[in-house]
């Protein structure tokens, strides 16, 4: 996306939040996730366009391991890291929905799932 003189409008064509922060998501291997992710662009050599971010709390929790790719504005929930490739390959690298993992809540804001409806035990955070 060039501008005028050489500009570009942002340092990044994507950024990839991973929720690694919250209440579940972490529980539910967001790390993994988030690592498998950026193997997937750095393998790709991809570093400088695509990056991979680890995010506090989207306020979806439940629905984990949370991914949000932007500016797409596509959401994906139990994004595991087995997952990643095919995230990467379709959703973040050619703006593709992945309906398997894509997230669709109903109204906007939190949605977050009742503890005791979590299928993993509650953190302290
Ligand atoms: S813990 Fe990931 S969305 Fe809240």
């Amino acid at each position: 996306m060039i501008i005028g003189g050489g500009l570009i409008s942002r340092p990044y064509e994507k950024v990839v939040l991973v929720c690694i922060h919250g209440r579940t998501c972490p529980r539910q291997g967001s790390l993994e996730t988030c690592e498998a992710l950026r193997e997937a662009v750095s393998t790709a050599g991809l570093t400088d366009k695509i990056r991979i971010v680890k995010s506090g709390c989207l306020a979806q929790c439940g629905h984990g391991p949370m991914v949000a790719i932007e500016p797409d504005g596509s959401w994906y929930g139990s994004v595991t890291a087995k997952d990643a490739e095919e995230l990467f390959s379709g959703p973040i690298l050619c703006g593709t929905i992945l309906e398997r993992l894509r997230h669709q809540p109903k109204r906007h804001g939190k949605n977050v799932i009742a503890p005791d409806q979590w299928t993993i035990p509650p953190s302290k955070e």
